[in-house]
């Protein structure tokens, strides 16, 4: 076949696929996305409701939100606020129920706040251990916990835990970030076996080096030697881990459980 030929083929092929009606939206579902306000969770939380989903998200900073929100807004998004420390188990509490209550039973539950307070372990303070250990890992249990009856009691769920990388690896001055999101990994495991039969989905995403704010401002050489060791030549983008969660959270993805999706351009391979 000449080659002129084969793409006559393959227009003819794509012609005939866009002429199939599309894949149906997807159920709207009430979405919980932690640290909405932040580089990642901004862009998680467009995708989501992209799909038609009623998107909630929780802040600390007040100032912040509001910026963040008319800029939401501007760009026609409406999402839902709720200021909350999910650092804490009551201030957790609280706040799931004030979101099912007003908007009905959290179906999808997508764990993204998180800090960092690096530092060689033998400078690091019990402060720096205790806030990136309250603030990545225990708020996964603070949320989870109130939120997990919802999704059991309406025979669908999805929870998505994004840890990191260097929770895979390891990262020379972050013993404290490090256990934190290995430790996502151990509680993506036991809770996707104890909820497996009722419909509840539970998985972690690890993303690599993403090209957020904090990343953008770091000198341009020190930039392009991170960069060669990716192995697909770039940086991620939140978007790219949108991707990965509207992946894991569609109905379809139910058989995928107790997984870890590397969303980290083949830097780390286990
Ligand atoms: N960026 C990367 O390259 C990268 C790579 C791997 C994994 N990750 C993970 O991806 C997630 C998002 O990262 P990001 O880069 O988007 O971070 P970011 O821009 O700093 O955003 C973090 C978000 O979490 C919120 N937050 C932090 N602690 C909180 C607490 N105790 N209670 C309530 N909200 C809290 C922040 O709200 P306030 O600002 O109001 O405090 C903010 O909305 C984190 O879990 C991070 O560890 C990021």
């Amino acid at each position: 076949m000449s080659a002129h030929s084969k793409l006559a083929k393959i227009e003819e092929i794509v012609s005939e696929q866009t002429s199939v009606p599309p894949a149906s939206q997807p159920v709207p579902r009430v979405v919980l996305v932690t640290g909405g306000t932040g580089g990642i969770g901004t862009a998680i939380c467009k995708r989501l409701a992209r799909l038609g989903h009623i998107v909630a998200t929780t802040y600390r900073n007040a100032e912040k939100a509001r910026l963040w929100e008319s800029e939401m807004n501007k760009e026609g998004f409406a999402f839902h606020l709720y200021q909350c420390d999910v650092a804490d188990f009551e201030d957790s509490q609280r706040m799931v129920k004030s979101v099912v209550a007003e908007l009905g039973p959290i179906q999808i539950l997508v764990n993204n706040a998180g800090v960092t307070r690096d530092s060689s372990l033998r400078k690091m303070t019990h402060e720096q251990w205790k806030t990136v250990i309250s603030s990545d890992l225990d708020s996964v249990f603070n949320v989870t916990r109130p939120a997990i009856d919802y999704m059991l009691e309406s025979g669908f769920g999805r929870i998505i835990n994004i840890s990191s990388i260097n929770g895979q690896k390891g990262q020379f001055g972050q013993s404290n970030y490090a256990a934190a999101k290995a430790g996502m990994h151990g509680f993506t495991k036991a809770l996707a076996l104890e909820v497996a039969k009722k419909g509840v989905t539970v998985n972690t995403i690890s993303p690599g080096y993403i090209e957020t704010e904090m990343v953008a401002a770091v000198a341009e050489s020190i930039r392009a030697g991170i960069v060669a060791q990716i192995p697909v030549g770039r940086f991620g983008t939140p978007e790219d881990v949108a991707h990965a969660v509207a992946f894991l959270v569609a109905d379809q993805s139910g058989f995928i459980t107790g997984a870890n999706l590397a969303t980290n351009g083949g830097h780390f391979m286990e």
